[in-house]
């Protein structure tokens, strides 16, 4: 990347952290998640540390958070209020440590003590106390400069106004976390997003009775500036402030090492669901204050402290609905609507509830409260739900015994392979009967692995479905396109690009048919060993008596419930008469016999980056057609590498490094006399 794009790149990013922060300190509105925010500032401060030349004013390396609002007065903190480094691994801590030696000159590493101080996910506040009287509270503001919230700060009981201990110091600010405990939070929740907007929110009220009606809660575990304090370490601090009459997060902890810190985290994040408040990591502070007076800071950040932050794809909402959806297969999967809510960076609204035995096994209820999680790319899921935030009304929530699309009699089968009845109930109506099943056939149908017409997606189908344009998969060859033309969002151009697409996936294989029909138990793989078993459609349309039951046993990989799902599907007439209309409509080629005399015998191929008009599936089909075959890694053992758009260079270098040919999508099809 060169310096004009490394900027524009940089700037980009500084941007967005400058809104977020906008928004976070004026008002009260996370943006994106804490972990989110932690990536992007970690993304500013790398390129910082490679790139001098990178160096904005606002960069969160030179300020911490945003400018004071202007609601309240601003003061000024007498120590600023620092911000923390974070570490998300092990070997961030190593290196934290590390560091720490090296700067204190230590030749071998020491196993450092530590306070170690679960990160509540609150709002920080400075407390000033003059000869033990509760003067002023200050937000954190811009670090720097907070805001007066005195009054609303006075109103938290926690608080002890009046400090009597001989040994409390004659000035001292102390510092610490205002915050809601989540079992208050359910009185919120239909304010605010979460504990943390919720406690933020209060904190800045303009009229402090308000915020006195709000439970808050304060944590104290830090001083700004201090005269006459007597102690010499962080966790006689923390003893201290209990003494005098502040609450302190009871699982504080003293360790000492990397090895025993890590060992806490993981207990700590296993009893994280359980606790009642929010946290979001856990603080480690070198302990010994006249180390920490050695260490001084960094920019904004403390080189003795580090908020080792819990990987945060979790998060807590409340259920709005539960709303069941019937599958392709008739499955009912019921899909609890959720309050918005951002997990990792995206925002999520719906969480699969799996069937009706997770419902009753986790007794979830509309109105709950629970806790999402999203992994990966995965629907996010339900993990448990609060059953102590329950109102009196809450109602049990009954799975429908009709099905909600066509009121057949929903029903749970007995699984003969498993010898137990399955936890998924299904809509029993036979195959078109039911509206949604039909709908989500016609989805399946035009999917990728399927017929994958090109613009023929889940939204058309849908919107074609509505206005009956389409209700079995051959209407889909048989479309009014003088009538689709007309409608909003279509023209002569749009109609004329869906017609090519269309006709030109009229010619198809017959294990592509097979899998499109969305017989249940079908997948790719068994819609293939069918597909080379029968060979051609006619051979396959017309199974039917008990021998050809039998004769479908014999095939390998197609086992008892693909037999009885096949049974199921001939002995409908609907199905029958989609097949007589489609064999009307289509050129379905028998499936070509694998001999090894194919164009492609004895070669091997892998493919990488994206193709144009082509699956992968499709592409792996074309080979195996030919008798060539498919790889999943470069090797010596590969002939050719497939290139799309954006290939992965690693394999392609390695693929140069072993004198691997090279090719593109055009010049495969032109191996098997094709053109693209
Ligand atoms: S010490 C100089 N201790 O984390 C050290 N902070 O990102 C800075 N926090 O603004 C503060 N628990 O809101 C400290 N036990 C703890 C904490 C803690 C939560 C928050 C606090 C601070 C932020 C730093």
């Amino acid at each position: 990347m060169d310096k004009k794009e490394l900027k524009k790149k940089y700037n980009f990013y500084i941007n967005n952290i400058k809104k977020y922060n906008l928004s976070y300190f004026n008002n009260n509105k996370s943006l994106v998640t804490d972990a989110a925010y932690d990536e992007l500032k970690k993304k500013i401060l790398n390129l910082e540390k490679k790139y001098d030349f990178l160096n904005s004013k606002n960069s969160p390396s030179k300020s911490v958070g945003h400018k004071p609002s202007k609601n309240f007065k601003k003061f000024s903190h007498k120590v600023p209020m620092l911000s923390l480094s974070n570490a998300f691994s092990e070997e961030d801590l190593i290196n934290f440590e590390k560091k720490i030696c090296n700067y204190l000159s230590i030749k071998n590493q020491l196993d450092m003590e530590y306070s170690a101080e679960p990160k509540i996910d609150g709002i920080s506040a400075s407390l000033i106390y003059k000869k033990g009287k509760f003067l002023k509270g200050l937000s954190r503001g811009d670090g720097k400069e907070g805001e007066d919230i005195t009054d609303n700060i006075a109103t938290i009981k926690d608080i002890p106004k009046y400090i009597e201990s001989d040994d409390f110091p004659e000035e001292i600010d102390i510092r610490g976390e205002v915050f809601i405990q989540n079992s208050d939070f359910n009185i919120l929740s239909e304010k605010f997003a979460n504990p943390r907007n919720a406690a933020s929110g209060s904190l800045r009220q303009k009229n402090p009775k308000e915020t006195e009606k709000i439970p808050l809660k304060f944590i104290a575990y830090t001083f700004g500036y201090e005269r006459g304090l007597l102690v010499n370490n962080q966790f006689d601090f923390l003893k201290k402030l209990n003494e005098w009459g502040f609450i302190t997060n009871p699982l504080n902890k003293l360790i000492s090492g990397v090895k025993n810190l890590i060992k806490n985290y993981n207990e700590i994040e296993k009893k994280r669901s359980n606790l009642d408040f929010d946290i979001d990591g856990i603080v480690y502070k070198i302990n010994d204050f006249a180390i920490q007076k050695r260490l001084g800071n960094v920019a904004n950040a403390p080189r003795w402290a580090i908020a080792h932050k819990f990987s945060s794809n979790k998060a807590i909402s409340k259920i709005l609905d539960i709303e069941i959806q019937i599958g392709r297969t008739g499955a009912l999967t019921p899909v609890a609507k959720i309050k918005p809510i951002n997990i990792g960076g995206v925002v999520v609204s719906n969480a699969t509830l799996h069937n009706e035995d997770e419902i009753n096994r986790k007794d979830i209820r509309v109105g709950d409260i629970a806790v999402i999680e999203r992994a990966g790319d995965v629907i996010p899921h339900i993990i448990s739900v609060d059953t102590s935030k329950r109102l009196n009304t809450s109602k049990k929530f009954i799975f429908p015994k009709k099905c909600p699309s066509c009121g057949s009699d929903t029903i749970k089968e007995f699984n003969k392979v498993t010898k137990k009845i399955d936890a998924v109930r299904r809509c029993s109506s036979q195959d078109y009967f039911c509206d949604k099943i039909s709908i989500e056939k016609l989805k399946h149908f035009v999917s990728k692995e399927a017929f994958n017409i090109d613009g023929f997606g889940k939204r058309i189908v849908e919107n074609f479905w509505e206005l009956k344009l389409i209700k079995f998969p051959q209407d889909i060859f048989k479309l009014n396109y003088e009538k689709i033309e007309k409608l909003e969002g279509w023209g002569k151009l749009s109609v004329q690009n869906l017609k090519y697409s269309i006709n030109q996936k009229r010619n198809i294989s017959l294990e592509r048919l097979i899998y499109s029909l969305g017989i249940r138990h079908i997948g790719l793989e068994n819609a293939k060993l069918l597909s080379k078993h029968y060979i051609s459609f006619s051979k396959f349309k017309n199974i039917s008596t008990k021998s050809d039951y039998d004769d479908l046993v014999n095939i390998d990989g197609i086992g008892e419930s693909q037999v009885n799902s096949i049974k199921n599907f001939f002995s409908n007439k609907e199905n029958i008469r989609v097949l007589n209309e489609l064999e009307k409509v289509l050129v379905i080629k028998d499936t070509i016999q694998n001999s090894d005399d194919g164009i492609l015998n004895n070669k091997t191929f892998l493919v990488t980056g994206k193709l144009s008009g082509i699956s992968r599936a499709e592409i792996k089909s074309l080979i195996e057609e030919n008798s060539g075959k498919t790889i999943s890694s470069v090797s010596k053992k590969l002939d050719f590498l497939i290139i799309g758009e954006k290939p992965t260079k690693r394999k392609v270098d390695y693929a140069k490094e072993l004198k691997i040919k090279i090719i593109d999508q055009s010049e495969f099809l032109k191996m098997l006399n094709k053109t693209s």
